[in-house]
């Protein structure tokens, strides 16, 4: 069974098709960058390109940077304020004519790392991180996920957390990884107070990079990086479209 995942983020929509028995990407990931603004037009416009771009006309799962109940879209961070209030799952089925799954971003990303990458297997409260344009937040427990939260907004020294601890608040800030170790781990202190999760998973953009921070990090939880990094937040919507769709066997 194969789906086309779709990861829109902040930056870049990305996509693939996926096995979603294995996870295995059967294509490579094709990226388009997100349009400035990214008005619900111009993202699903962009969206149709790669659904082009395959030659696709199955079922698509589909991750947004934004909470999403039933299809609609509840908060814009990183996108246009338009957004808000619009039926995403219902503009992308009828631009692209075929039935469309759509879950927060980070949420695609921790389903597919639960099943497949970094939190196989691991039961108790597991946060996964996606570092890149903002943070996305996907909150797991006993391998359930607890769907939209919006955990990268909480506030450190005054300011939304992701405005100081993001990948590209770092990139703004023109800070190295090592230099900017210690606002994420004060961004991770602060939330491991308030959760107190078992494990967290970090991905995104910043996952590259794990390797030159995570030796700085002094807060006392288990951190791993993502597994599937990049491709999480495709291989994790093609997975949540084969549980909510109705598709034939
Ligand atoms: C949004 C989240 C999203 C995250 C990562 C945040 O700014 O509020 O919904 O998951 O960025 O894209």
């Amino acid at each position: 069974m194969q789906i086309l995942g779709l990861d829109i983020g902040g930056s870049g929509i990305k996509g693939a098709i996926v096995d979603v028995a294995t996870g295995v990407l059967v294509t490579p990931r094709h990226r388009i960058p997100t349009p400035n603004p990214a008005t619900p037009e111009a993202v699903v416009e962009t969206a149709v390109q790669l659904v082009q771009h395959f030659a696709w006309r199955g079922p698509i799962g589909c991750g947004f940077p934004a909470v999403i109940k039933g299809g609609i879209i509840h908060t814009a961070a990183n996108v246009s304020p338009r957004w808000i209030g619009v039926n995403g799952r219902q503009m992308l089925e009828q631009a692209i004519g075929a039935p469309v799954a759509v879950l927060n971003d980070a949420d695609a990303a921790g389903l597919a790392e639960m099943r497949l990458g970094a939190g196989r297997d691991r039961d108790g409260v597991v946060l996964m991180l996606t570092v890149g344009t903002g943070i996305g937040t996907a909150l797991f427990v006993n391998g359930v996920l607890v769907p939209n939260t919006e955990l990268g907004h909480i506030e450190i020294r005054g300011k939304d957390a992701e405005s100081r601890a993001s990948d590209s608040a770092r990139e703004r800030k023109g800070l190295s990884y090592q230099a900017w170790a210690p606002r994420f781990d004060e961004y991770l202190q602060r939330i491991s107070a308030l959760l107190w999760p078992d494990l967290i998973i970090v991905g995104g953009g910043a996952s590259k990079a794990f390797e030159k921070f995570a030796p700085l990090l002094a807060v006392h939880v288990e951190v791993l990086p993502a597994q599937l990094r990049n491709e999480a937040g495709i291989i994790g919507a093609a997975l949540y479209a084969h549980e909510q769709l109705p598709i034939p066997a």
